[in-house]
C-alpha cells in the first residue's frame, strides 16, 4: 500500500506545473467516504474525462473543486499556488473555475443571444445590461461565443424554443463568457440526441485548445470521441488512468463499470 503510494507521487508532476491538484482529499458524509484519498492533477490546456460507476464520487470532486463542500482532509489547488480550501464558491468561479452543472439554467425567456449578453456582464445589473449600447469588443466576443456553440442562427430566439441540447450549449456559452480557465461540466450529453452528442464532443474539444476542460460523462462514445485521458473513479478514489484504450481495458474498470 505505502509503495504503490510512492509509485502514484513519483509520477505526479509538482504542484506549481499543474492546473488542478487534488493530493490525499478525503470527504464523508455521515461516516461514508463519498471521497477516499483522492488524487489527481489536471495540467493546464488539458482536457481530462472522469468516469466512474454511479455514486464513485464524480460530481462530490467537482463539489470540492469549486467550494460547494469542504474536505475533511487533503490538498486541493489552482494553478499551482491557490489553496481551493481557503475559498467560497463566488471566490473560486472569479479565479476562473466555471462549473456546468447537469440541469441547464438559462433564461428561457430571454433570447439566446441577452442570456450571454448577461453572462458577459456579470455584475452589471440586468437593466443597464440589456438597454445600454454594448461595446463592440462585447459584441466580438457575443458573435464568437455563439458561433463556438452552435447557435448563430438561433441568436434572436428566446432560449425556451431552444431543444435540449443547445440549452447545455447556451449554458455552455454562458460559462465561457466568464472566460474560465477551468471548465468543470457535468454529464453534458445526458438526454441529448446521438448527433447533439457528437457536436458536443467536437464543441468541447475546440474549447479545451484555449482552457482546461474536466468532463464527467457516463456516454463512452462521447467518451471516445474526446480522444483524451481518462481517470475512472471508483469509491471515492482513482482506480485507474491513462489513454480510453487502457482503461476500458483494465478489468478492475470492467468489473465495476463497464460490464454491469
Ligand atoms: N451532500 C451529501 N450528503 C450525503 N451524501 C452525499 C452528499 N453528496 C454526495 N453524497 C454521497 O456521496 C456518494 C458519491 O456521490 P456523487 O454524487 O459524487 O457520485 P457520482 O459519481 O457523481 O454519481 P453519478 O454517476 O450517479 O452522478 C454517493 O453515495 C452520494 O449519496
Ligand atoms: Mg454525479
Amino acid at each position: 500500500m505505502a509503495e504503490a503510494r510512492e509509485k502514484e507521487a513519483a509520477g505526479r508532476p509538482p504542484r506549481g506545473e499543474t492546473l488542478l491538484y487534488l493530493n490525499g482529499v478525503t470527504k464523508s458524509f455521515d461516516g461514508f467516504k463519498a471521497i477516499n484519498d483522492l488524487s489527481l492533477v489536471v495540467a493546464r490546456g488539458e482536457m481530462r474525462a472522469i468516469i466512474g460507476p454511479n455514486g464513485a464520487g464524480k460530481t462530490t470532486m467537482m463539489d470540492i473543486i469549486t467550494g460547494k463542500t469542504r474536505p475533511d482532509a487533503g490538498e486541493v489547488y489552482f494553478a499551482g499556488n491557490t489553496d481551493l480550501t481557503r475559498h467560497d464558491e463566488a471566490e473560486i468561479a472569479s479565479m476562473g473555475i466555471g462549473r456546468k452543472f447537469q440541469k441547464p439554467t438559462v433564461f428561457e425567456s430571454h433570447t439566446v443571444e441577452d442570456n450571454l449578453v448577461l453572462a458577459l456582464s456579470g455584475q452589471r445589473g440586468i437593466f443597464s445590461t440589456l438597454f445600454h449600447k454594448r461595446s463592440e469588443s462585447d459584441s466580438k466576443r457575443i458573435d464568437t461565443i455563439l458561433e463556438t456553440v452552435r447557435l448563430t442562427a438561433k441568436r434572436h430566439l428566446p432560449a425556451a424554443d431552444l431543444s435540449h441540447g443547445q440549452k447545455q450549449w447556451l449554458e455552455i456559452g454562458m460559462l465561457l463568457a466568464q472566460d474560465p480557465e477551468l471548465l468543470l461540466v457535468d454529464e453534458p450529453v445526458a438526454g441529448m440526441t446521438d448527433a447533439e452528442t457528437e457536436e458536443t464532443a467536437k464543441l468541447l474539444r475546440e474549447i479545451a485548445e484555449t482552457r482546461s476542460v474536466v468532463v464527467v460523462e457516463h456516454d463512452m462514445h462521447f467518451v471516445r470521441a474526446l480522444g483524451v485521458k481518462v481517470t475512472c473513479l471508483h469509491e471515492g478514489h482513482v482506480l485507474a488512468e491513462g489513454p480510453l484504450d487502457q482503461v476500458s481495458a483494465d478489468p478492475r474498470v470492467i468489473e465495476v463499470y463497464l460490464g454491469r
